[in-house]
């Protein structure tokens, strides 16, 4: 059976171009490196880079955090580092999901000693829950999902069900 559907493709690929909207709007003018955090964020950045009308290098970081397939774990370790220089470069950081903030509080520390010109973040969901909102989150497409597990549209459960066009949600014991 198919995860339920919580939010529809159409209304992602709606929210994507009026964040990208947002986002050329409230970044300084000039070339961008846009990081993607591998695996979840690479279907939400490859429709959002679409849309920004700007000369763009795409970068990406790869990030295990421990613990089982549904459960964030607090411990954060870069798999794989950035391919390009950012130092001296307006950068915005790409994740699909801030759950409890740990990855994002890990990666803007991780990005900032190497010395952008600027670093946002943009992410594509943010959950109710307290400690997501205690993040710093300077473009999102949609907030206050419910503490469930989503997945699709790049978000996995054991790695499956990244392929979906929509996002959806399963139970936590079924993952
Ligand atoms: C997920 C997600 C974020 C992180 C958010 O990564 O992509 O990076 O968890 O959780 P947090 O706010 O509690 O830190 P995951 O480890 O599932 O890897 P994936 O991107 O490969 O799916």
């Amino acid at each position: 059976m198919l995860p339920r559907e919580l939010i529809s493709s159409q209304k992602i690929a709606t929210r994507v171009r009026e964040l990208a909207k947002e986002i050329d709007a409230g970044l300084p003018p000039g070339p961008v490196t846009v990081v993607g955090v591998l695996r979840g964020a690479f279907m939400f950045m490859a429709d959002l880079v679409r849309e920004l009308p700007r000369e763009i290098v795409c970068d990406f970081l790869a990030v295990r955090s421990y613990g089982d397939a549904t459960v964030s774990s607090g411990v954060v370790e870069i798999t794989a580092d950035l391919q390009t220089p950012i130092a001296g470069r307006h950068v915005l950081l790409v994740e699909d999901i801030v759950d409890t903030g740990l990855t994002m509080r890990y990666l803007l520390d991780f990005l900032r000693a190497r010395g952008p010109a600027s670093l946002h973040t943009c992410v594509m969901l943010r959950k109710r829950v307290a400690a997501a909102h205690s993040t710093p989150v300077d473009f999102l497409a949609f907030d206050d999902l419910p503490d469930q597990f989503l997945v699709g549209y790049g978000l996995d459960a054991a790695q499956i069900y990244r392929n979906l066009s929509y996002i959806g949600a399963i139970e936590r014991q079924s993952a």
